[in-house]
């Protein structure tokens, strides 16, 4: 794999993880976020994921320092300039990506491999706003991306064989499985996924049951780790509806029509665990 220097754009709940995942696997890492402030508390959120790791022994003191002295925070997105692999990780925005897509074309050298971790907007159109579509893929982490075990390989009509390979390789160094999928909404899991979370909503705002006893009845029922509505929560209100709008745009199948409510409660801020509250309460 030629991959060594990674950069990361956009430090939300997944950016900072993904450069977590790839710092601790050996890879140079750069962090972009728009604002000092936020590059700051990122930093210091990994220093506090790492400093966890090694108290419950998933990690011993080199690697936590390896780690942290491989990581660069900046804010000048100019920074993934010498990049081997750059992914994008900002708002599930399809213009903003695409302009984001258009700036890195610009800054990064011809042999730079550019991913966005996108849940379902369509890759090809990211890639259209390059010169080098056949280097352009999906390289899709799941939440929380230090410990969950998939990455999603999103393979474009015009993406080559060899970054394909790379991105697998890159996936297998970060010890996650690697699954290749076609470039449609929702890839394999949030395929899956969303319509079972939506339909969660439609039960509780269609009083069938309370928000306790669906979550309870699907992690004793099913054997899932988490229930709908505290998985809504870690994954972050504007994002499902971004997710969701997504699929519904592509498949044009009520399953995915948003349930007013969680639109309301994006209104409202209850956005989950990122605002301090969705359907449960954090403070
Ligand atoms: N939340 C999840 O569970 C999850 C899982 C897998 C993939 N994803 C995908 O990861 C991406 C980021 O999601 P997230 O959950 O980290 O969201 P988030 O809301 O936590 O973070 C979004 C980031 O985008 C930045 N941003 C917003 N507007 C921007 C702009 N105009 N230019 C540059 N940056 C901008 C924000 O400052 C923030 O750092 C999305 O594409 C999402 O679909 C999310």
């Amino acid at each position: 794999m030629s991959i060594k220097r990674v950069g990361i754009v956009g430090s939300g709940i997944m950016g900072g993880g993904i450069a977590e995942s790839a710092a601790v696997h050996g890879f140079e890492v750069v962090l972009r976020s728009r604002s000092q402030a936020t590059a700051d508390s990122m930093a210091a959120g990994m220093e506090k994921s790492l400093a966890k790791q090694v108290e419950k022994g998933k990690l011993s003191e080199e690697e936590r320092s390896g780690a942290l002295e491989r990581l660069t925070t900046v804010t000048d997105i100019g920074a993934m300039v010498d990049c081997d692999l750059v992914i994008e990780s900002v708002v599930e925005e399809l213009a903003i990506k695409k302009h984001l897509f258009s700036e890195l074309d610009r800054i990064c050298k011809d042999h730079t491999i550019l991913a966005t971790n996108t849940s379902t907007l369509p890759v090809i159109e990211m890639a259209m706003e390059t010169g080098r579509p056949e280097k352009v893929c999906g390289i899709h982490f799941f939440n929380p991306a230090p410990v969950m075990t998939l990455i999603e390989v999103v393979r474009t009509i015009t993406v080559s064989e060899e970054t394909i390979a790379e991105a697998r390789a890159f996936a297998e160094a970060c010890e996650k499985q690697a699954v290749e999928v076609k470039d449609q909404a929702g890839f394999i899991v949030n395929a899956l996924l969303f319509p079972y979370l939506n339909n969660a909503v439609r039960l509780l705002e269609g009083g069938v049951a309370s928000r306790d006893d669906i979550d309870a009845a699907m992690k004793g029922g099913c054997g899932f780790p988490m229930g709908p509505f505290a998985l809504l929560d870690l994954v972050g209100l504007d994002t499902s509806v971004a997710i969701l709008d997504a699929l519904y745009e592509e498949y044009k199948d009520p399953h995915f029509a948003v349930v007013p409510l969680m639109r309301r409660m994006v209104s409202a801020e209850l956005l989950g665990r990122k605002s301090g509250r969705g359907f449960y309460d954090y403070h």
